[in-house]
C-alpha cells in the first residue's frame, strides 16, 4: 500500500475526529457524517478508489477505511449522546423555579397602634379581673340609648351624629352604635347577677358618630369598662381608673383628677383627667405639670339603668367608663393626627407600629368571648 495514501488517510480521519469533539450541536455532527461517510464524503471516496488497487493493498487500505469508519460512527454517536444530555440538562435548569427566592422584607407587617392599645388595656383590667365583653356594632336605639336612660327628646341624642340605617320591615331604624354603652345593658340581660358574686368587663370596640377631622374619624374605637356588685362604691372606681391610668401610661405618680360631669347613665358622673405639660414646640409631656388632659369618662351606673334589665338598685350598685382608644394611643406616642389610622400606609405603620405580637396578646378576646 503507498505510505503517503495510508498516512493521507490516518489524517483525515483524525481531522474529522477532531471535528466530532468540537461540534456544537447535533446539526453539525450530521453535517460532519455526511462530508465523511456520506455519498459524497472524504472517506466513502477512499473506499471507492479501493477498486484500483491490487488485492494486497486493497486488503490492508480496506481495513485501515474500515477502522476509521467504524471509529468516526462511534465517535459520532457518544457524541451525539454527550450533546443531547448537555441539551436536556440546561433546559431543566432554565426551567428550574428558584425556591430560595427571599420573601420581600417590605411586606413585614407589624401590629397596628390601636391593636397596641387594646391589648395593654386588656392586660391592665385582667390583672383586676376584668373579662372581655362584645356587641354588635349595628345597635338598636333601645340598647344605644333608650336602656342607657336617654329617652327619645334627650338632647343627648343630638350630641352623639348618631349614624341611622334604612328602617327595618317593621319600621324602626337601626343605629351604628355611637358608643360602647350598649354592651352594658347587653351584658347585664345576659348573666344572673345574683349567681354572679360580681361582675367585671370591659368592652373594646368600634364606635361610629358622623364627625371628620384631625382628631375625629366617622369609625373609632372605644373601651367600655362595667362592674357591678353588692358593696360597689365611687372609691372603687377611682381606685380602678387611678390605677389604670398610671399603668398604661407607665408613670407611677402620674397625677388623676375627677372632674364632675354628667351621663344619663351615670350618677354621679366623672370626668378624668391626667396631669400633663405643654411643651415649648406644642408638644405635650404626660406627668406632672400645670394642665390636665380629659382621657375618660365615668360615673356611678344610674338605677334605673339597672332596673331597666331587672337588678335592683338597692342591693346592687356599680360604677362604669368609657374611653376613646384613639385619643389614648395618640396621647400615649404622640401621634398627632387621627386620620392615618386608617390609611393602611406602611410608612406611618413602620413609624408608629410595633414588632411582633407580645405574649400578653389578648386582642383576639375582642372576636370571642361572650358573644
Ligand atoms: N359612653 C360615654 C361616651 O361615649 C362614655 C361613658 C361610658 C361615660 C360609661 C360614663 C360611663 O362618651
Amino acid at each position: 500500500m503507498p505510505k503517503n495514501l495510508k498516512n493521507e488517510i490516518l489524517l483525515v480521519g483524525k481531522g474529522l475526529k477532531d471535528k466530532i469533539s468540537y461540534a456544537k450541536n447535533v446539526k453539525s455532527l450530521e453535517d460532519i457524517r455526511i462530508s465523511a461517510l456520506g455519498k459524497k464524503g472524504e472517506i466513502t471516496n477512499y473506499l471507492k478508489q479501493l477498486k484500483s488497487f491490487d488485492h494486497e493493498q486493497r486488503i490492508q487500505l480496506g481495513s485501515v477505511l474500515n477502522e476509521i469508519k467504524n471509529n468516526l460512527l462511534n465517535s459520532l454517536e457518544e457524541k451525539k449522546r454527550i450533546i443531547i444530555n448537555e441539551e436536556l440538562e440546561k433546559k431543566l435548569l432554565d426551567e428550574k423555579i428558584d425556591i430560595t427566592l427571599q420573601e420581600s422584607p417590605n411586606n413585614q407587617g407589624t401590629l397596628h397602634p390601636l391593636s397596641k392599645t387594646i391589648d395593654d388595656i386588656s392586660a391592665i383590667f385582667a390583672d383586676m379581673g376584668f373579662e372581655i365583653a362584645v356587641g354588635p356594632d349595628i345597635e338598636t336605639d333601645y340598647y344605644n340609648f333608650t336602656a342607657l336612660n336617654i329617652p327619645e327628646d334627650h338632647p343627648a341624642r343630638q350630641e352623639h351624629d348618631t349614624f341611622y340605617l334604612q328602617p327595618d320591615h317593621d319600621g324602626f331604624r337601626k343605629v351604628l352604635r355611637t358608643h360602647t354603652s350598649p354592651v352594658q345593658i347587653r351584658t347585664l340581660e345576659k348573666i344572673n347577677i345574683e349567681k354572679l358574686d360580681e361582675l367585671r368587663v370591659i368592652v373594646p370596640g368600634r364606635t361610629y358618630r358622623s364627625d371628620h377631622d384631625a382628631t375625629h374619624s366617622p369609625m373609632f374605637h372605644q373601651c367600655e369598662g362595667l362592674v357591678i356588685g353588692k358593696k360597689i362604691k365611687m372609691s372603687h372606681l377611682k381606685g380602678a381608673l387611678i390605677e389604670f391610668c398610671r399603668v398604661f401610661f407607665g408613670s407611677e405618680n402620674l397625677p388623676v383628677r375627677f372632674r364632675p360631669s354628667f351621663f344619663p347613665f351615670t350618677e354621679p358622673s366623672a370626668e378624668v383627667d391626667i396631669g400633663c405639660k405643654k411643651l415649648q414646640d406644642g408638644s405635650l409631656s404626660i406627668g406632672g405639670g400645670e394642665d390636665w388632659l380629659e382621657i375618660l369618662g365615668s360615673g356611678m351606673v344610674h338605677p334605673k339603668v339597672l332596673s331597666g334589665v331587672g337588678i335592683d338598685p338597692d342591693l346592687y350598685q356599680g360604677f362604669a367608663f368609657g374611653m376613646g382608644l384613639e385619643r389614648l394611643t395618640m396621647l400615649k406616642y404622640g401621634i398627632p393626627d387621627l386620620r392615618p389610622f386608617y390609611d393602611s400606609d406602611l410608612r406611618w405603620l413602620k413609624h408608629y407600629g410595633f414588632l411582633g405580637i407580645e405574649e400578653t396578646s389578648l386582642h383576639s378576646g375582642l372576636n370571642g368571648v361572650n358573644s
